[in-house]
């Protein structure tokens, strides 16, 4: 098949590389020149394990990267741009409302455009839909239209795209949603098939899910930490029922990432709207906004005031395996520790150039032992696999671990995590 993905972010990228291996022809559209150039020249403009091998293979063959939305010859196209979250929590639909309109001047009889971004329940067929409409002179049904939610995880974005749990398909006709578990089938995936609206739910619902696991387990851990237990032995025994199953019931800094902090905050918008005051949505995210607080109050329980202090912060991404520091958790850690006037050196293996434009006024480290080698105390706020060999107890200087991701395990120097109340 002919494919057009417009947007070539995690989730447009994976989307490309996956159909281009899948062996059609790929256009990967997007305004940014620096990154079709990239693309093109076979280098991966975001950093994703498994991105590179893929694109070196595909580039300048079946898959091709322009600025321009030559998609006259395409069957499908996929709308992956962003939905980031405004001011006021709500969604924004000015990258989504480009794309359609751009898609629209070009469309031709019979292509199917498909909704990959994250949108809001109603976005796709009163948004999307009528600027098509308006810009293509086409009407809803002389051109196909479906929604097709994205479950990849960041740093294991190829991974997940190859090997989903699930694939949703939303349809407004039938065409588009066969067209759609053709290109599909090859994964193996169980399919679900409904409608876009539902489509479009399945995907906030899902992500506010497990946001609520996680702030679940934060909040079973405070309780733990005032009791002497450990709640990762508590989640252990939880998480045996399959009903509630072992993944996202880590506790620890809380979650961050481009996702879970928005969508959480986009559904309590759009429940407002509707006349609802979300309580569990709300509770889900005042206990992760707590969090990173509380890994400082841990520091401060052990040792009293934390003025002067030299703190080093390991882990600055929002999580490990990438270099995305969107919404990450160490950004209000190193608030509260900058606060309490103590002094912060941060590292992290990919993240610390992106880290350092959003907060210039730290200091940098150029490995984790340079960091800890300065520190009277080290925050683990991602576990990247680099962590787990480090020797803490070797660092004369260091009085006290604090350990936001469960990650080390030093036999003499302190250690305190949260969640484990001894
Ligand atoms: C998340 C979802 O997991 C994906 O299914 C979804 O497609 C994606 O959002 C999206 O909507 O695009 P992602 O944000 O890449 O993926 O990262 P996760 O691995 O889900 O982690 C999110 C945050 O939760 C991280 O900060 C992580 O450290 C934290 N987390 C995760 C915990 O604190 N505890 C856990 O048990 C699991």
């Amino acid at each position: 098949m002919k494919i057009a993905v417009v947007g070539t972010g995690y989730v447009g990228l994976t989307t490309a590389l996956l159909f281009a291996e899948l062996g059609h022809d790929v256009l990967a559209i997007d305004i940014d020149e620096e990154k079709v150039k990239k693309i093109n020249e076979g280098f991966c403009p975001i950093y994703e394990p498994g991105a590179d091998e893929l694109l070196k293979k595909h580039a300048g063959k079946n898959l091709k990267a322009t600025k321009d939305y030559d998609i006259e010859d395409r069957d499908l196209i996929f709308i992956c741009v962003g939905t980031p979250s405004r001011e006021d929590g709500g969604m924004e639909t000015k990258y989504l409302e480009e794309a359609a309109r751009q898609i629209g001047r070009r469309l031709k009889r019979g292509s199917v455009v498909v909704v990959k971004s994250t949108v809001l329940p109603g976005t796709t067929e009163k948004l999307v839909v009528p600027i098509i409409e308006e810009e293509s002179g086409l009407k809803r049904g002389e051109f196909g239209v479906a929604m097709n939610p994205e479950f990849l995880r960041e740093g294991l974005a190829i991974y997940d795209t190859f090997h989903p749990d699930r694939i949703v398909i939303g349809e407004l006709d039938k065409r588009s949603g066969d067209a759609l578990e053709e290109l599909y089938r090859p994964l193996k995936a169980p399919i679900l098939r409904t409608s876009i609206k539902v489509a479009e739910m399945i995907k906030y619902a899902s992500n506010a899910f497990l946001a609520m696991k996680i702030s679940f387990a934060n909040e079973i851990a405070i309780l733990c930490e005032k009791l002497g237990i450990d709640v990762y032995e508590v989640m252990k025994g939880v998480g045996m029922d399959h009903r509630i199953s072992p993944y996202f019931l880590n506790a620890g800094a809380g979650f961050g990432g481009s996702c879970f902090p928005k969508d959480v905050k986009a559904l309590i918008y759009l429940a407002k709207k509707l006349g609802y005051e979300p309580k569990l949505l709300t509770g889900t995210l005042e206990i992760n906004e707590y969090m990173p607080r509380h890994v400082v109050e841990l520091a401060e329980r052990e040792l009293g005031s934390l003025k002067g202090m030299k703190i080093a912060i390991l882990g600055l991404a929002f999580k490990p395996e990438t270099d995305d520091i969107r919404e990450t958790r160490a950004l209000p850690i190193v608030k509260e520790l900058l606060k309490r006037g103590a002094r912060v050196i941060g590292y992290d293996p990919k993240a610390m150039e992106n880290f350092k434009k959003l907060v210039p006024e730290i200091e940098y480290a150029k490995t984790a032992e340079e960091a800890i080698s300065n520190a009277d105390v080290v925050i683990i706020q991602a576990d990247w696999e680099e962590f787990k060999n480090i020797d803490f107890d070797s660092f004369e200087n260091l009085k006290l671990v604090v350990d936001g991701r469960r990650t080390a395990r030093p036999k003499k120097v302190r250690y305190v995590a949260v969640g484990r109340g001894d």
